[in-house]
C-alpha cells in the first residue's frame, strides 16, 4: 500500500514539474511524420529514430493504428489528425465524433495504451484558399462534437483541439497590418475563443521557401536567418527574416480579433532539399539550423519579444515520394531524413545531439536493381519510362534534382528501378517488354542514388491483425498477470 502511495506521489510531482516547464515557455522542436510513401520504414524503426534523436514531439496527419501502437510507451507527445475528408461526417454527427475519439484516442491514452496523445488536429489547413471554402462550415461544428466526445471520455483536460492553418489565412503588407481574410473573420474569432479558453495554441504553418519559390522578386536572404540586405521596416519595428515577419503578421491578425496574447505553435516549417532551384542541401541546412538557433535563443519577435512559439514541428521527418507534385517536384523532398531514415545533412536540433543520427535496422529488400537492358533500343524504352514515372517517383530526374543529367539511358534505368522497387522487386515489374533487366550491381552515380525499397511485409502483417494479435496478445496478457502476481507476492 505504502509503495503505491509513494509511486502516486512521484507521478503527481512529475506532472507538476511538467506543468511548470510549460509555463516557462520553452519552445520544443518536434517533427511532422507523414506516411505518403510506398517505402515506409516499419513504425517501430521510425520511433527508434525519433528517440535516438531525442525528438519528444511528433505531429501526425491521421491516426494510423500501426504508427500509434509503435508510439506507445515511447514518452513522445503526439498530435493526431482528423483529415479534411473526415470533417463533414464528424461535423454532422456527435455519434461519429464519439466513435472517432473512442477508436483513435481513448483506446491509446491511459489504461495501459500508453500513447501520450496531447492534441487532435481538426483538419489540415482546412481554410486553404485553393479549397475554395469547401471545408469552411465544418470546422467549428466538428470541433464542438469532438470536444464533447472528449468530455464524455474524460479526456478534455488532457487532450486539446487545434486547427493547423496555412499562412494564407491572413495577409498584410507589413506585420502590423496583419488581418485574417474577410470570409474567415467569424470562424477565426470562434476558433481563437475556443483555443484561448482551453489553453491550446493557434497552430500555423509558415513556409519562407514557398514565398521565395513563388515570387521572383522575393529577396533571397530575407528567407533565411543570417540577416538581410532587404529588411522590412514596419514603423519602429525592423524585420530581418520572413519567418518573424509572418509570425508577427499573425499576431496582429489575432490582436484585431481581441486574441493578441494567444500562444502560437508552428505546425509545419522547413526547407526541401531538391526539386527546385532554391531547394538544395546547403539551403535546407542553413534554413533549418537558422530557425532552430533562433527559436532556442528565446529572442522572440518584435511583437513578442522573449517569447518563442510554444512548439515548432519541422516538416518533415522523412521524405514522402507519393506526395502530389502539383505544387512542384520539391514536395517529395522535405525530409530532414531520406525515406529510409538516413540524415541528409548535419543538423543540431537543439535537443542534445550535435548532429542527426541515422535509422538502424532498416529492413531493406535484397540489393537488386532494375535497369535498361543494353541489348534493346532506347527509343522504345521511353514509352515505358513514361508509364513507370506515372506510378513511381522520378522527380530527381528533373532540373534541380540529384539525378538530372544522367543521360537518356540513365533516365530509363532510373525510372525502371523506381517502379521495380515500388512493386517490391516483383520480377514481372522489371520486364517492360524486354527493355528491363535485373542487376546486382548498384547503378547509383555520384549524387544520384538508385534506391532499394523497404520490406514492409512484416509491419503490414502486424497492422492488419487489429488491436491485439491472437497468440501474441494471449502471451502478453499472461506475462502481465505473472508480473502482477509476482509484484503482489513481493510487496506482501
Ligand atoms: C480513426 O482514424 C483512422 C485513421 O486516420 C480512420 O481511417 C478511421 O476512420 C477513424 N475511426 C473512426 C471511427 O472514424
Ligand atoms: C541553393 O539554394 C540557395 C538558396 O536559394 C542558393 O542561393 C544557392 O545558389 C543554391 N545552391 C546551389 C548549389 O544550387
Ligand atoms: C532525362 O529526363 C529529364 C526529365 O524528364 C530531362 O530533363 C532530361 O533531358 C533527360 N535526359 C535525356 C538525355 O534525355
Amino acid at each position: 500500500m505504502a509503495a503505491w502511495a509513494a509511486l502516486l506521489a512521484v507521478v503527481l510531482a512529475l506532472s507538476c514539474a511538467r506543468e511548470r516547464r510549460l509555463l516557462a515557455a520553452d519552445a520544443a522542436v518536434g517533427v511532422n511524420w507523414g506516411t505518403l510513401s510506398s517505402h515506409r520504414a516499419p513504425p517501430a524503426v521510425v520511433v527508434d529514430l525519433l528517440r535516438a534523436n531525442r525528438i519528444g514531439k511528433v505531429k501526425l496527419f491521421d491516426a494510423d493504428a500501426g504508427v500509434l501502437r509503435a508510439l506507445a510507451r515511447s514518452g513522445i507527445e503526439v498530435m493526431v489528425g482528423l483529415t479534411n475528408g473526415e470533417l463533414a461526417g464528424i461535423a454532422g454527427s456527435p455519434a461519429a465524433a464519439d466513435a472517432w475519439v473512442a477508436q483513435n484516442v481513448s483506446r491509446y491514452v491511459g489504461r495501459g495504451g500508453g500513447v501520450d496523445i496531447r492534441y487532435i488536429a481538426v483538419g489540415n489547413e482546412p481554410f486553404l484558399t485553393s479549397y475554395q471554402g469547401q471545408f469552411l462550415s465544418y470546422v467549428i461544428p466538428a470541433m464542438t462534437n469532438i470536444q464533447q466526445s472528449l468530455v464524455k471520455a474524460n479526456l478534455a483536460s488532457y487532450v486539446k483541439l487545434v486547427v493547423p492553418c496555412n499562412a494564407d489565412a491572413y495577409e498584410g503588407a507589413v506585420p502590423s497590418q496583419g488581418v485574417f481574410r474577410t470570409e474567415l473573420t467569424q470562424i477565426m474569432t470562434q476558433l481563437a475563443a475556443y483555443l484561448s479558453s482551453n489553453g491550446a495554441p493557434f497552430v500555423v504553418n509558415i513556409y519562407p521557401f514557398l514565398s521565395l519559390y513563388q515570387n521572383s522578386d522575393f529577396p533571397e536572404d530575407y528567407a533565411f536567418f543570417e540577416g538581410s540586405t532587404h529588411p522590412l521596416v514596419d514603423g519602429s519595428n525592423v524585420y530581418y527574416n520572413a519567418f518573424d515577419g509572418n509570425f508577427d503578421t499573425l499576431i496582429s491578425a489575432l490582436g484585431k480579433l481581441g486574441y493578441g496574447q494567444l500562444p502560437i505553435a508552428i505546425g509545419e516549417v522547413g526547407w526541401p532539399t531538391q526539386g527546385a532551384p532554391s531547394a538544395n542541401l546547403t539551403a535546407a541546412r542553413a534554413f533549418n539550423q537558422g530557425l532552430i538557433n533562433r527559436i532556442m535563443s528565446n529572442k522572440g519577435t518584435p511583437l513578442r519579444p522573449g517569447v518563442p512559439p510554444s512548439d515548432v514541428y519541422l516538416f518533415g521527418h522523412l521524405d514522402e515520394e507519393q506526395k502530389s507534385v502539383l505544387p512542384g517536384n520539391f514536395e517529395r523532398h522535405w525530409g530532414i531524413f531520406s525515406f529510409d531514415g538516413q540524415a541528409k545533412y548535419p543538423l543540431n536540433l537543439g535537443l542534445g545531439n550535435r548532429v542527426l543520427r541515422n535509422a538502424k535496422e532498416v529492413p531493406y529488400l535484397p540489393s537488386r536493381w532494375c535497369v535498361a537492358n543494353p541489348a534493346q533500343s532506347l527509343d522504345k524504352a521511353s514509352t515505358h519510362l513514361k508509364l513507370a514515372c506515372d506510378m513511381a517517383d522520378c522527380t530527381t530526374l528533373y532540373y534541380g534534382g540529384s539525378c538530372n543529367g544522367i543521360g537518356e539511358k540513365g533516365n530509363v534505368s532510373f525510372a525502371f528501378n523506381s517502379y521495380y522497387q515500388m512493386q517490391k522487386q516483383d520480377a514481372k515489374s522489371c520486364d517492360f517488354d524486354g527493355h528491363g533487366m535485373i542487376t546486382f550491381l548498384d547503378p547509383s552515380m555520384g549524387e544520384c542514388r538508385f534506391l532499394v525499397g523497404i520490406d514492409d511485409s512484416k509491419s503490414s502483417a502486424a497492422a492488419s491483425c487489429g488491436h491485439c494479435c491472437g497468440v501474441l496478445c494471449g502471451v502478453s496478457i499472461f506475462t502481465l498477470w505473472v508480473f502482477l502476481y509476482l509484484r503482489m507476492m513481493g510487496s506482501a
